[in-house]
């Protein structure tokens, strides 16, 4: 069975004073059934980590470098976030891909050390509305999907995210045909390349526009296990009721 998962992801968002709604998502699910993570910026990591001690919270990071260590300035590297307290490390976002020209052979290097850092990277693919509109949609996640992902990926080292690119911070979420036609292929996808093992145990999120109001839905699709959640993850007051519907769809 996959462990339902909720992941939010903060962007450049959050200051100190944000460490609040941290405390206040880990005391509203003391022992949750699905797994909850947020992914603050790197410059919160520390501090969140310190905020969810003992609690059922795990943290994220939102990019790391290929390499564990050099002459990289800016960078941070991937052994870097785990000792700063995260679990996992989202690779791949559109707006990585976007605003630094990322590549999936970039994202593949980046996931690779991910995993030997002990981390689970949650790897991010997805269509521009362009491709959508161009038919192209399985075809682009398809190569998403074998240039993003390492060779020996593992279903507790990778999650894997579909984000269609139109509906990311748009207010406009995939309807739950077009989201299970892309999670059953990405499924399919999956086990054709890495085996039943592998490939039914890599946990698949949607992730655009997720809000309290659609998430029942979202998660009643196939092959839907959890949410990548950006703007209705900073507080705790919109991420609380996304993560109570994960808990009800897994009851
Ligand atoms: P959004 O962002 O929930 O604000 O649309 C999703 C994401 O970028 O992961």
């Amino acid at each position: 069975m996959r462990r339902r998962l909720a992941a939010g992801n903060w962007k450049m968002n959050g200051s100190r004073a944000a460490l609040a709604e941290i405390a206040a998502l880990a005391e509203a699910f003391p022992a949750p059934a699905s797994e909850i993570v947020l992914c603050p910026p790197a410059t919160l990591l520390a501090p969140a980590a310190a905020r969810a001690e003992g609690t059922a919270l795990r943290l994220g990071g939102q990019d790391c470098h290929a390499e564990p260590r050099g002459a990289h300035t800016g960078d941070i590297a991937a052994p870097m976030l785990a000792e700063a307290g995260a679990a996992y490390v989202i690779l791949g976002h559109s707006e990585r891909r976007a605003d630094h020209g990322e590549t999936s052979a970039q994202v593949r290097a980046k996931a690779a050390a991910a995993q030997a850092a002990g981390l689970t990277a949650i790897v991010c693919v997805g269509e521009s509305l362009a491709e959508r509109d161009a038919g192209e949609t399985l075809s682009i996640v398809g190569a998403q999907m074998a240039e993003s992902i390492p060779e020996d990926a593992t279903a507790e080292a990778l999650v894997l995210a579909y984000e269609p690119v139109w509906a990311i911070g748009t207010g406009r979420t995939a309807s739950s045909a077009q989201i299970a036609e892309v999670h059953d292929f990405m499924r399919a996808e999956l086990t054709r390349r890495f085996g039943a093992g592998t490939g039914d145990g890599v946990r698949l999120l949607y992730g655009g526009s997720v809000k309290g109001a659609n998430a029942a839905e979202i998660f009643a699709t196939s092959n839907v296990d959890g949410a990548l959640v950006g703007g209705a993850s900073l507080t705790a007051a919109d991420f609380g009721p996304i993560v109570a519907a994960l808990e009800a769809a897994e009851a």
